[in-house]
């Protein structure tokens, strides 16, 4: 059985002291033995207080982005060794604020996915439609190109270490969610075609995430569908109760 992930993308949200305040109240409010793993994702000048008050618990700490060169003059931009320096196990790409508002191309993630892997992270490799994608019928193939661009060049093994998230744009940040058989169907279609891509081994081992307006009173329902692994949530993980209450229903 795959366990569950929840990961909460901060975004562009959460100053140093509401962070701390965001992950002690998070920290507080978690059993011991939650059974799914937890990730948490604030901003780059958060990560390393995060990291420090995660310690010696079970929740892991994720960036949100990375660039894919090792160093040098790329103003403004995080490596994977940064990152890994401040305690981060994943990192997030492919997001589709980072696709749409900031231009990245299937190319720039597949570089990042593949540095991210050879330093060591764990890369949440997002993906999904348009609405108008999807009301042209054309999500399988988005998908289906989006995944074959993405994970150009990653191995079986290195498969290992990435989750995918289904997000359908329209569903981000609009508190419209997909249905559960909506997002069923794409997360058994993104299954299968990473059984053909690879094996049904690894197919049968991925994590894949459903993302889109996701809050405590909807994913008990997402989440009991057979292919939907866990959640990758935004809005609602900017406070402790409404996360909380998603990793509850996990
Ligand atoms: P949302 O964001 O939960 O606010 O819709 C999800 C995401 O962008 O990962």
């Amino acid at each position: 059985m795959r366990k569950k992930v929840i990961a909460g993308n901060w975004k562009m949200n959460m100053d140093l002291r509401q962070s701390q305040k965001l992950v002690s109240e998070i920290l507080n409010g978690l059993g011991k033995d939650s059974k799914a793993e937890v990730i948490v994702c604030p901003p780059f000048t958060s990560l390393s207080e995060v990291s420090s008050l995660l310690k010696g618990t079970q929740v892991k700490l994720g960036a949100q982005n990375m660039y894919y060169e090792e160093s040098g003059a790329y103003t403004a931009e995080i490596s994977a060794e940064m990152l890994k320096s401040v305690g981060c196990e994943y990192v997030i790409l492919g997001h589709s604020e980072r696709r749409v508002i900031f231009n990245e191309s299937d190319e720039l993630i597949n570089k990042k996915i593949k540095t991210a892997l050879a330093k060591g992270l764990k890369a949440i490799f997002c993906i999904g439609e348009l609405l108008e994608q999807r009301e042209n019928g054309q999500t399988m193939n988005v998908v289906s190109m989006q995944i074959e661009k993405g994970l150009e060049g990653i191995s079986s093994e290195q498969m290992k270490n990435v989750i995918i998230a289904y997000e359908p744009v329209w569903a981000i940040g609009t508190g419209k969610t997909a249905t559960p058989e909506q997002a069923q169907e794409v997360h058994s279609f993104i299954r299968e075609l990473v059984a053909k891509k690879y094996s049904t081994s690894v197919a049968e081992g991925l994590i894949i995430q459903y993302g889109g307006s996701v809050k405590p009173d909807n994913a008990g329902e997402l989440l009991s569908q057979k292919d939907i692994d866990g959640a990758l949530v935004g809005g609602a993980c900017l406070k402790a109760d409404s996360f909380l209450g998603i990793i509850a229903s996990a």
